[in-house]
C-alpha cells in the first residue's frame, strides 16, 4: 500500500470515528473501533481473495420446542411457500448487452453521472461504458451485502431465543444463499464485471458479524442494511429497462421484505420485553450511528478511481455525488424503509430524535413500517 493510500485510508477511519462520537456513547464508539481499522486501515476486505472475521456470541438451544411467536410462525410459513430457483425461474437465455439502447441497462436520467461535466463531455460509448461500470460496482456491493446476510441470517438462527425464530430463519439462510447466487451469475455471466468490497459496506458487515450481542446483529443487518437493501434494489429497478434484472430485483425485493419484517417482530418483541432502558439507549446510539455510515458513505471510490480520479479530487466527487438527484432519490427511498421501523421497535426515542432531524432523516419516521407495507409499496421507488 503506498503512502497516499495509507493517509486515506487513514482519514476515512478518522472521519468514521468522528461521526460516531457524535452522539458520545463510548460504548459504541469502542464497538465500531475494530471494525474501522480493520475495514478502513488495513483494508481486510481487500486483502487477496478471502477475509476472516473472528465472532463470538451464544448458540440457544430450545428443548422444549414451543410455538408460540403467533406471527413469527405466519412469516415462517409465507416463506416456505415463497421460495423460487434461481436457476429455474430466471430466463438466463436473455442477451444482456450494455451497448444495446433498445434494453437500456441503466437509464442516464436516472443515474448520478449525467451530473458531472467530465462524464457529459464523453462520446456516447464511453458514457455507456461508465454506466455500466457503476451498475456492476453497486451490482457488486449487493452482492458482498447477500454475503454478509447469508452469514448473519445463520448466527441470528443459532442465536436467537425463539423456536419460531429458529425456523422462519431457516428459510432466510435459503433466500440469503439464492441472493448470492443470482447476483454472482449475473455479474460474471451478463455484465462480466465484479469489483471488490466497498471499505464502508466492509466496516458495517464486520461489526454486526463480529458483535457478540445476538440482538446487534439483528439491528444491524436485519433493519438497518436489509432495510438500505430494500429501498437500494426499489431505485436500481427503476434505474433499468434491462428484463433480467428488473425480474431478479422483484423477486429479491419480495424475499427481503419478509426479513425485514422478521427483524422488526423478533426486536421489537425483545426490546420491550427484556431490555434496560441503559440498554435499549445503547441500540439507540448503535443505530443512528449505523444510519450516518450508510447515509455518508456509500460513494463508489473503486469507480471513482478507475475513471475519475484524473478529473476531480476525491473531494470534489464526493461533494458532486452527495449533492446529486439521484442520491437524494436513493437517500430517501432507502431511509424510508429505515426510520418507520426503528420507531416500531422502540429506538426512535424523543432523546435521539433531534440527531436524526440534523442529518435531514426525520421526515420518514411516519412513514409505514414493515409489516404493514404492501408488495405494491415495495416496488415502488418514487
Ligand atoms: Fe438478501
Ligand atoms: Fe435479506
Amino acid at each position: 500500500m503506498d503512502l497516499l493510500t495509507v493517509l486515506r485510508n487513514a482519514t476515512e477511519s478518522v472521519d468514521t470515528i468522528r461521526d460516531a462520537s457524535r452522539v458520545k456513547n463510548p460504548k459504541v464508539l469502542l464497538s465500531l473501533l475494530g471494525p474501522a481499522v480493520r475495514g478502513f486501515l488495513l483494508q481486510k476486505g481487500k486483502q487477496g481473495g478471502s477475509s476472516d472475521v473472528p465472532t463470538e456470541y451464544t448458540a440457544h438451544f430450545d428443548w422444549e420446542y414451543q410455538r408460540d411467536r403467533e406471527e413469527l410462525s405466519r412469516l415462517y410459513s409465507t416463506a416456505k411457500s415463497s421460495q423460487w430457483d434461481g436457476e429455474r425461474d430466471l430466463d438466463w437465455s436473455i442477451d444482456v448487452d450494455p451497448y444495446d439502447p433498445r434494453h437500456e441497462l441503466v437509464l442516464d436520467e436516472l443515474f448520478p453521472l449525467n451530473e458531472v461535466p467530465s462524464y457529459c463531455s464523453l462520446p456516447e460509448k464511453h458514457q455507456r461504458e461508465h454506466r455500466h461500470a457503476l451498475l456492476s460496482w453497486m451490482l457488486s456491493q449487493f452482492l458482498h451485502g447477500e454475503q454478509g446476510a447469508l452469514f448473519a441470517a445463520c448466527q441470528v438462527t443459532e442465536a436467537v431465543q425463539w423456536l419460531d425464530g429458529k425456523l422462519y430463519g431457516s428459510t432466510q439462510v435459503v433466500d440469503e444463499g439464492r441472493h448470492v447466487e443470482v447476483f454472482h451469475r449475473y455479474l460474471t455471466t451478463k455484465l462480466e464485471r465484479l469489483y471488490q468490497i466497498n471499505d464502508n459496506l466492509y466496516v458495517v458487515i464486520d461489526a454486526l458479524m463480529s458483535d457478540s450481542r445476538w440482538d446487534i446483529k439483528f439491528l444491524g443487518m436485519q433493519i438497518m442494511v436489509e432495510g438500505l437493501a430494500l429501498g437500494a434494489f426499489a431505485t436500481m429497478r427503476t434505474a433499468t429497462r434491462e428484463p433480467l434484472l428488473r425480474e431478479m430485483l422483484k423477486r429479491v425485493i419480495t424475499d427481503e421484505a419478509r426479513h425485514v419484517h422478521f427483524g422488526v417482530l423478533a426486536l421489537g418483541d425483545f426490546y420491550r420485553e427484556t431490555l434496560s432502558e441503559k440498554e435499549r439507549r445503547e441500540r439507540e446510539d448503535w443505530a443512528f450511528e449505523m444510519a450516518l455510515l450508510l447515509r455518508n458513505r456509500f460513494l463508489a471510490h473503486e469507480f471513482y478511481d478507475e475513471y475519475y480520479a484524473p478529473f476531480m479530487s476525491r473531494k470534489q466527487w464526493n461533494t458532486m455525488l452527495l449533492g446529486s438527484g439521484f442520491m437524494a432519490r436513493f437517500r430517501a427511498t432507502m431511509f424510508r424503509r429505515i426510520i418507520p421501523n426503528l420507531k416500531r421497535i422502540g429506538l426512535l426515542s424523543d432523546r435521539i430524535r433531534p440527531y436524526y432531524e440534523e442529518i435531514g432523516l426525520l421526515e420518514w419516521e411516519h412513514h409505514k413500517a414493515a409489516p404493514d407495507l404492501t408488495a405494491t409499496d415495495l416496488l415502488d421507488a418514487a
